[in-house]
């Protein structure tokens, strides 16, 4: 039996990847370490809890809680870490970046520290840290720009966010260049999927249309995104676990490009089709609001490395994952009432429409 503890596991990309782990290797357990902020949601491992009670353990708490995170090695044997918990929103960290700092930054050291302090220096070499991490940390492409991010490309990130990730990256990795301790660095592009918070793009426009509200396009609506299936990210992540080299990076995109305001389109259409709607008539929610703050143009990632080195790739059906999302959440109302009213708490405060 491998027992990995996985942080962040009751949020959009940790709880796909319980999952996926799960139902994919029979000799694994799981201890979900989540501090249910806004973003944790306990309805997304309630399947999990339901169909792997042997196998499944949740402990609410925060990864800054150093106590805690010592008690957790020393009562298990933590054979991987796989970390997701952050805080993840960008619009998020330009009203509270100390947050931002404490999560990902310190929660991140504190969790390598304790990692480093139980695991035998011997052990070692079947042990693995998992960080997972952001195409922000490098910064923003300019259109048209034909250059790609590679692992190698240096690290500009561009708002608190990004920052923050970017600091609990190089702290991951200065652990395996000080002490060769065991860990893989992951960046990945824009995730979508079931789950997710409604506060990033793709589920807050599905839900807005459905509730006949303003669809708000930061800007122009041409700043472009790389969109990858969460699924596909989570596939990726376990071959990287498996078949990646501790102490490198690895880029996971989607290779699926689209600017914002062709991305809501292809969501109008989509809804409309499920409803009995048509196109324009959810377009004419579409406004166009004052920018995000130093908001980056482009991300794009070459992912070559990860593909060579582990044989992933990703599944390119985007419109078909695209639509099943949508119907996700035009059919998901416990868990679309579940956020409401955090949710709603953040339109007023963030929205001005
Ligand atoms: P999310 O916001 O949906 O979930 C974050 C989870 O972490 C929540 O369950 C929350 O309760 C938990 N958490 C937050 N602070 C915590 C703390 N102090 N202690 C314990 N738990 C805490 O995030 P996500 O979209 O699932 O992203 C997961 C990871 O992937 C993050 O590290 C994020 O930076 C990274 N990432 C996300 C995307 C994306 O498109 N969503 C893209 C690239 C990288
Ligand atoms: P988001 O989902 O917040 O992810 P990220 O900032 O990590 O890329 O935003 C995706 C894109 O959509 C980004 O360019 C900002 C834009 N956006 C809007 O235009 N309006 C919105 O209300 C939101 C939340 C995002």
């Amino acid at each position: 039996m491998k027992t990995y503890l996985i942080t962040g596991g009751c949020g959009f990309i940790g709880s796909h990847f319980i999952r996926h782990v799960l139902e994919n290797s029979s000799y694994s357990s799981i201890l979900n370490l989540d501090a249910l902020t806004y973003a944790g949601n306990p309805l997304n491992v309630i399947d999990i809890e339901e169909n792997y009670p042997d196998r499944y353990k949740f402990i609410k708490g925060d990864i800054t809680d150093e106590k805690l995170v010592k008690e957790i090695f020393s009562q298990n044997e933590v054979d991987q870490v796989i970390h997701f918990a952050a805080e993840s929103h960008v619009d998020r960290s330009f009203d509270d970046p100390m947050q931002f700092m404490k999560t990902n930054v310190l929660g991140t050291t504190i969790l390598l520290n304790t990692a480093k302090e139980f695991w035998q220096k011997d052990e070692w070499i079947s042990k693995r840290f998992l960080h997972i991490s952001t195409d922000e940390a490098y910064g923003s492409l300019s259109l048209g720009e034909d250059d790609k991010f590679t692992e190698n490309s240096p690290l500009k990130p561009r708002s608190p966010y990004a920052a923050s990730k970017a600091a609990a990256d190089l702290l991951a990795q200065s652990y395996f260049e000080s002490f060769e301790f065991p860990v893989i660095i992951t960046r990945s592009s824009n995730n979508f999927g079931a789950n997710q918070y409604p506060e990033k793009l793709i589920p807050l426009m599905i839900l807005n249309m459905k509730k006949e509200k303003t669809l708000p396009i930061y800007g122009n609506g041409l700043n472009i995104r790389d969109w990858i299936n969460v699924k596909d990210h989570c596939k990726a992540l376990l071959a990287v676990l498996e078949k990646g080299q501790v102490g490198e990076i690895y880029n996971i995109s989607g290779e699926q490009e689209f600017d914002n305001i062709t991305l809501v389109n292809m969501l109008c259409e989509i809804v409309a089709s499920l409803t009995s709607k048509t196109k324009d008539h959810f377009k004419r929610y579409i406004t166009f609001i004052k920018d995000r703050p130093g908001h980056d143009l482009r991300y794009t990632m070459d992912c070559s490395k990860v593909q060579n080195e582990t044989g992933w790739k990703p599944s390119n059906n985007f419109m078909k994952d695209l639509t099943g999302t949508v119907q996700w959440y035009l059919t998901h109302d416990e868990w679309v009432r579940s956020c409401e009213f955090s949710l709603q708490k953040w339109m007023r405060a963030h929205y001005d429409l």
